[in-house]
């Protein structure tokens, strides 16, 4: 269940995944893709979603969060 605040702030998306980390980023390589690095959102707030714009940096700092992008790397 993700409990939200009015507005987004507040109350993070992440309630108990790995809290020890400043950001949680997992990274999957892959050997199809055409860019060497995709970074794809996971909190839900990018401006470019599916893709990470870098707008999880602004949801931590004022939730305390500590959501980060789904990075896909070329090998
Ligand atoms: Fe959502 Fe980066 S903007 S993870």
């Amino acid at each position: 269940v993700v409990v939200r605040a009015e507005g987004g702030a507040g109350i993070g998306i992440n309630p108990d995944i790995r809290k020890t980390e400043d950001k949680v980023v997992d990274a999957v390589v892959v050997t199809e893709l055409a860019k060497p690095l995709t970074a794809y959102c996971r909190c839900w707030r990018s401006g470019t979603f599916p893709l990470c714009d870098g707008s999880h940096v602004k949801h931590n700092k004022a939730t305390g969060d500590n959501v980060g992008p789904l990075l896909l790397k070329k090998q």
